[in-house]
């Protein structure tokens, strides 16, 4: 009813403007004075406002706004909680037509969100846009701003040493849905992924786990116990699938009371969920701060994440506990504390080499904290994204595996070309990152040098040598045996994107190495 009232009250504004055009001032505000009144009257926006956007699979997405109006003008602001506000520009209500701007982000990864709608008495329809984006439709209600307060500060245990879970003894394989699909992931995905992991040859390369990350999560139910939503029907039947490939499956969670994306938290239901994924059947969980934030500050993480770290092994499922908190707080010296097997050092990658080599050109003041069991994460991988070259595709991989990290396909694995599929299961590129021994790799050549060196001892007494350009045209990178210690011994060096030996004399080895590209060799050395 209210929808017609205002579908007729449009119309006739739509009239009136139509009248007031073809006719003189004096009569058109005579003729339509009372509703002008009656229409400003009704649209008075000012106060708190809490808009819920479906997310398609049950659940909504939250944002509050604080809006004042001013007759045509709206200013206000856009919260998440508590200090995280972003205020809105080129707000404006014109005839029951709200617009307003929102900039997310900082530059240079700005995001600007449109968000245009009606005013309906006490309901805004509003549909936010985001070009290259499917438009959000969702409905905002006048509400009490303490729905923004986070839940009471639970206090963080006491510190303690959590036992080694044993696992992840090389550095963990296998894919992750975040960057490929962020919240579309659903269960035909993931089990797709896990068929096409098999059949792709990954699997037999040594990738294991197939990860679901955030946006799986429906409500609680009435004891408590979390569910998953509508993209997810039956996680334990899920789970089963991804064994019978003989793969194994893991999923994702904040301490916080919400994920990154907004979705159901762990927060004060540690042990709880950690009970249901073991009961699901998962072997890995990914627990990313976000929303903690809002209740506890960067010093309690150890304690924050050492109570998941006691609640996984109390289930005594073998479950590997990846840490994600952007490498705040030198995660790296206390990561293995909290029985974490793996902790993420940086802030998110995406798939652009300037992003990508930011990162993996600046882990190596923190490479000597790894060892076996305990990885540094710096993010996932892009390769096969689109958004870079396949030579730095190459140097992606063979960054990560100089640096024993985590190797977690980021890409649709059902439709990869036959190049990607070539880089991600690169098996002599593999036994680098994997290497039982998990020893640290140091780069030889200056910091800002363009031209790169890196070296990794080997468990079988060789050395793993990266040669890489930074540049943006190819340029000759040499390395010194005797700067990798290797001074008056015979060299064999094996490239090993080549998959063949490549010829050495004399005291160094230089290779052309294209742009953003790299050259990954084994050497190894005999007395003469
Ligand atoms: C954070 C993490 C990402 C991903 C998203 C999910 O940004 O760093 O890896 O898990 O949250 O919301």
């Amino acid at each position: 009813m209210k929808r017609l009232q205002n579908i007729s009250r449009t119309r006739l504004l739509f009239m009136s403007t139509l009248f007031c055009a073809a006719s003189s001032l004096i009569l058109c505000s005579v003729a339509f004075a009372p509703l002008a009144a009656a229409q400003t009257a009704q649209t008075n926006i000012t106060g708190f406002w809490i808009l819920k956007t479906p997310t398609g699979d049950g659940n909504f997405r939250e944002m509050f706004l604080d809006l004042k109006q001013d007759g045509e003008n709206v200013t206000g602001k856009v919260m998440f909680g508590p200090r995280r506000e972003i205020p809105i520009s080129d707000g404006t209500l014109r005839n029951g037509a709200l617009h307003f701007i929102v900039t997310f982000g900082r530059p240079p990864q700005t995001r600007v969100v449109t968000y245009d709608g009606t005013v309906e008495g006490d309901k805004i329809s509003l549909t936010s846009t985001f070009p290259g984006r499917e438009p959000l439709k969702g409905i905002a209600e006048r509400g009490d701003p303490k729905v923004m307060q986070p839940p009471a500060r639970i206090p963080p245990p006491a510190l303690h040493d959590v036992p080694d879970n044993g696992l992840a003894r090389t550095p963990p394989m296998g894919w992750n849905s975040w960057n490929k699909f962020a919240g579309k992931v659903n269960d035909a995905d993931v089990r797709g992924m896990a068929d096409a992991m098999v059949s792709s040859g990954m699997k037999d390369a040594g990738y294991v786990y197939i990860n679901i990350d955030d946006t799986w999560e429906g409500p609680r139910d009435a004891s408590g116990n979390i569910t998953s939503n509508l993209k997810f029907p039956d996680m334990k039947a899920l789970a089963d699938y991804v064994h019978s490939k003989g793969l194994k499956i893991g999923i994702y969670s904040s301490p916080g009371p919400k994920t990154c994306a907004g979705y159901e938290g762990s927060y004060g239901h540690e042990q709880q969920d950690a009970n249901t994924y073991a009961a699901w059947g998962f072997d890995y969980l990914k627990y990313d701060w976000c929303s903690a934030d809002q209740i506890y500050k960067n010093e309690d993480m150890q304690a924050v994440y050492q109570k998941m770290g006691d609640a996984l092994l109390k289930t005594g499922r073998p479950i590997v506990f990846s840490l994600c908190q952007y490498g705040e707080e030198k995660v790296w010296t206390w990561g293995a504390k909290v029985s974490g097997n793996l902790w993420r050092t940086t802030g998110d990658i995406n798939d652009t080499w300037k992003r990508m080599a930011d990162i993996g050109f600046n882990q190596f003041d923190i490479a000597p904290y790894i060892r076996v069991g305990h990885w540094n994460d710096p993010d996932m991988l892009e390769i096969g994204n689109g958004g870079m070259t396949n030579d730095e595709y190459k140097t992606h991989m063979s960054l990560w595996s100089l640096l024993a990290a985590p190797l977690l396909a980021g890409n649709d694995l059902r439709t990869m070309s036959a190049e990607t599929k070539e880089i991600l299961t690169n098996g002599e590129v593999i036994a680098i990152d994997q290497d039982p021994d998990g020893k640290f790799a140091k780069r030889i050549s200056d910091a800002a040098a363009t031209a790169v060196v890196v070296t990794r001892p080997l468990h079988d007494g060789s050395l793993a040598v990266g040669l890489f350009n930074r540049d943006d045209q190819a340029q000759a990178v040499t390395v010194k045996w005797s700067d990798i210690g290797l001074t008056g011994k015979t060299i064999r060096a094996r490239d090993l994107w080549k998959h063949a030996d490549v010829p050495t004399s004399g005291d160094s080895y230089t290779a052309t190495v294209p742009a953003h590209g790299a050259v990954l060799l084994k050497v190894t050395s005999a007395q003469q």
